[in-house]
């Protein structure tokens, strides 16, 4: 009987064979590249090889990759795509090219000591050519001498048959092989690409012989390559006879335990969580030691891990859910991914962390989705970052939303938004160090307290939709950046400074609390999403009844004696961003 076990051994053996080592997949946070955050294909670990250093082990590997692309996203919930998935490859770094290539993949789909696949349902597509690149005549006719008649070779231009991980580095034209499951067409033009169902992809063999520069050139590689992939779930579901990956034994005992939890039926919704939650789990193994956070790896695992959540919540999963499906990813694959087993605390317990603190804003958030959907009929990108900050909804679980709300909202902004989101994160992560005091003396402490006061005072006349965007101390000024469509008139620019002032006349006690961040939140503290706060315990400043900020402080015990507090400028930074500085006058 086919597995996928049975699948990857046989793959490995048969290049063992052809005097491939056998090199171990490299970890899924890749150590030396700081160009992806995570390993997207094979390809990763090896591109300095790719480019002609020697590899250690000769110049033909087989390897079985860990992988993580979220390109795909959208499409999870279908039969057989994923964000985390294994890659079979077998790489020649300078040694054989294209026909030895292609007889290799040949033999070990078709004959029966292999794969055993009926040579008479396989077709394969080329590289068609175009004005920079000639048609791939050898992959063709090598296929052709194999026994492939011509009208089972399909030419596609490069955006079906040129493959390249990122807009640079090693590429190529490749040729991918097909499957035909018996399903009728759907149609005259279905061919091997559709995504119908009928034409099954097994195999990409790529054969990298340039490099794509930054300013779009190709240059010819010092060696010709060769990168193949196989993906291992879909193949083993394919050659199990299983319709969809699901059913195979590397998500079935999961999948029983989600159907089980479930009180709904919805095939699509379960499958994201288990698909979600097993790219976790490895995210989660891998030695980086990723947590879930606002930025970059830990985005992308948060990302992932509140996906699962919300559709766990629409399958009417109630209570704690995570760790229990991650305990049977655990033990489908411990054996052959030791780390799972290794850093099992860990992942339950970050699972259960994660849990903890989006389960509690989750539904404050759906109600306030709902909320702005039926007063404002859309969800413009403002909204999502009020929900991301709020409620801690990642942007693209808002646009999700609005989808299934069958509200077509306005993707540039949105991604404009996300992408303002991210550049802030990153910024920030650096400044927000001292809390956005560039020195500690007296002055920066009243002003930081000054900053919280104009915050608020800021969100009481312009409206609670106002949000911080970025803070900056020094010793003379305060300079504030929040979210707000236009100018300030006069009027308002008085009313805010009135209204500080006030609270710095009446000589308001600042107090601080700790407390888990969640009741912080539920309280009505303002917080930004700080992955370095931690979320069990959080200190929380309150000025009088006027403020509540999550806030790392320091600040001043009572408000009075700051000064006069005085607006110098307020302008634009960028679209939808306004920028006050201020003082604090004797
Ligand atoms: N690097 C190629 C792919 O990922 C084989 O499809």
């Amino acid at each position: 009987m086919w597995t996928a076990a049975e699948l990857t051994r046989r793959f490995l053996e048969f290049f063992r064979l052809k005097d491939h080592a056998i090199i171990p997949s490299a970890p899924l946070i890749p150590e030396n590249d700081p160009t992806v955050l995570f390993t997207t294909a094979g390809m990763h670990p090896l591109v300095p090889f790719l480019l002609g250093q020697p590899h250690p082990l000769g110049r033909r590997l087989a390897n079985i990759q860990k992988c993580l692309r979220t390109d795909d996203i959208d499409e999870v919930g279908d039969a057989n795509h994923h964000t985390f998935f294994f890659m079979l490859g077998n790489w020649s770094l300078g040694d054989y090219f294209k026909r030895e290539a292609i007889s290799m993949s040949w033999e070990f789909l078709t004959s029966k000591e292999w794969l055993g696949l009926d040579p008479e349902r396989i077709s394969v597509t080329v590289f068609s050519g175009d004005e920079e690149h000639p048609r791939d005549e050898e992959s063709a006719s090598t296929w052709i001498s194999l026994g492939v008649p011509s009208e089972r070779v399909y030419y596609n231009p490069k955006k079906d048959n040129w493959w390249i991980a990122q807009s640079t580095g090693p590429c190529g034209p490749d040729t991918e092989m097909f499957y035909d499951t018996g399903k009728p067409k759907c149609g005259p033009d279905c061919k091997p690409g559709c995504s119908c169902g009928k034409y099954f992809e097994i195999w990409n063999d790529v054969f990298m012989e340039y490099n794509r520069t930054a300013d779009g050139r190709y240059e010819k590689l010092v060696q010709k390559n060769v990168d193949t992939g196989m993906g291992v779930e879909r193949t083993a579901a394919m050659l199990e006879g299983k319709d969809n990956d699901y059913e195979t034994e590397l998500f079935a005992p999961a999948m029983d335990e989600i159907m089980r939890l479930s009180k709904t039926k919805d095939i699509r919704s379960q499958r994201i969580v288990a698909d979600h939650l097993r790219a976790a789990v490895f995210v989660l193994a891998d030695e980086a030691c990723i947590v879930p956070s606002n930025v970059e790896h830990g985005y992308v695992l948060r990302r992932l891990i509140r996906r699962a959540i919300r559709h766990g919540r629409r399958l009417g999963i109630e209570g704690p859910f995570c760790s229990k499906i991650a305990e049977r990813f655990v033990s489908i694959y411990a054996k052959d991914w030791p780390e799972l087993g290794k850093n099992e605390d860990r992942i339950f317990s970050e699972l259960e962390k994660e849990e903890r603190r989006f389960s509690r804003v989750l539904e404050k958030g759906l109600v306030e989705f709902e909320r702005i959907l039926a007063k404002n009929k859309t969800v413009t990108a403002r909204d999502a970052f009020l929900l991301y900050q709020s409620f801690g909804f990642p942007l693209e679980m808002t646009a999700e939303l609005a989808t299934e709300h069958g509200v077509v909202i306005d993707r540039s902004s949105f991604e404009e938004e996300f992408a303002r989101h991210r550049e802030l994160s990153r910024i920030g992560a650096k400044r927000r160090f001292m809390s956005g005091l560039a020195d500690r003396n007296e002055r920066t402490i009243a002003l930081h307290t000054a900053t919280h006061l104009l915050h608020a005072a800021l969100r009481k006349v312009l409206g609670p939709e106002v949000r911080q965007k970025g803070s900056n101390i020094t010793s003379e000024r305060l300079r504030f950046d929040f979210s707000w469509p236009e100018k300030l008139s006069e009027e308002q620019v008085k009313r805010v400074e009135d209204l500080v002032n006030a609270q710095i006349r009446l000589g308001v006690e600042v107090k601080r609390e700790e407390m888990p961040l969640e009741e912080a939140l539920e309280r009505g503290a303002l917080a930004l999403f700080d992955e370095r706060y931690n979320p069990e315990k959080v200190s929380v400043y309150t000025i009088g009844d006027f403020s509540k900020e999550v806030c790392a402080g320091p600040h001043v015990q009572n408000t009075k004696g700051m000064g006069r507090f005085r607006i110098i400028k307020e302008e634009a930074v960028s679209s939808g961003i306004r920028r006050i500085r201020a003082i604090l006058e004797r």
